[in-house]
């Protein structure tokens, strides 16, 4: 646990699992759709020609939708703990064939092969990763060289152990990390931080 005024990392799967995913996938389809449309032009602005994409923590995916619907060129996937939000965002992502999909995994444990990704993406979940420190050297391997990590949660999420994870194993070393603040468009967090880290060139 982290004390230093940041989140603590830590997960909830009872939030995220049978009823649980029921609610959150209607608050994300709803509510918070302004959020994924703020994210999904990010992405859709600087992910490459005919690119792979990752988002990881998807819940019911529907940032991952809004991507797509942006940007058909780009194959999207999204990963996450919880088979029940894997199959809300199986369900959501239907309509878009086989350019987007989602499975479950773990952030410290991508099942993925080495160099699968340009871009990826996370958006509030790192707040509950378990393992922050574990999850980064998985990012870098499933990045592929000169591929970009940007992860949006809100300010108190423990971005700083993305950093030193990264700092001390040497990854995720090629342009210099950049985090800032981004509007919502979510009455009760208007704002949210957006933490860009880049892989070194091939
Ligand atoms: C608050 S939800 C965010 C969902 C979605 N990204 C969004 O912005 O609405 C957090 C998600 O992170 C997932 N999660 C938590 N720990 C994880 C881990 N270690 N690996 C992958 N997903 C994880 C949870 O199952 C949950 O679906």
């Amino acid at each position: 646990m982290h004390t230093n005024g940041q989140f603590p990392a830590a997960n909830m799967p009872e939030l995220f699992q049978g009823r649980g995913t029921r609610a959150y996938d209607r608050i994300a389809r709803w509510l918070l759709r302004g959020l994924y449309t703020r994210i999904a032009e990010d992405v859709a602005d600087v992910a490459p020609d005919n690119g792979t994409v990752l988002d990881v923590g998807t819940g019911p995916g529907v940032l991952v939708a809004e991507i797509a619907r942006r940007r058909a060129d780009l194959r999207i996937t999204g990963v996450d703990l919880s088979a029940d939000m894997v199959a809300a965002a199986q369900r959501n992502l239907g309509p878009f064939g086989a350019r987007a999909a989602a499975r479950v995994g773990d952030v410290t444990d991508l099942p993925f092969p080495d160099d699968s990704f340009d871009l990826i993406v996370s958006s509030f979940s790192l707040h509950h990763w378990d393992d922050p420190d574990g999850a980064v050297p998985e990012l870098a391997r499933v990045l592929k060289p000169g591929g970009r990590l940007a992860v949006y949660d809100f300010e108190r999420a423990p971005f700083d152990m993305l950093v030193s994870a990264a700092r001390s194993r040497s990854l995720l070393t090629g342009r210099p990390a950049r985090r800032d603040l981004i509007r919502t468009g979510v009455p009760v967090f208007p704002r949210c931080a957006r933490h860009v880290m880049t892989a070194a060139p091939a």
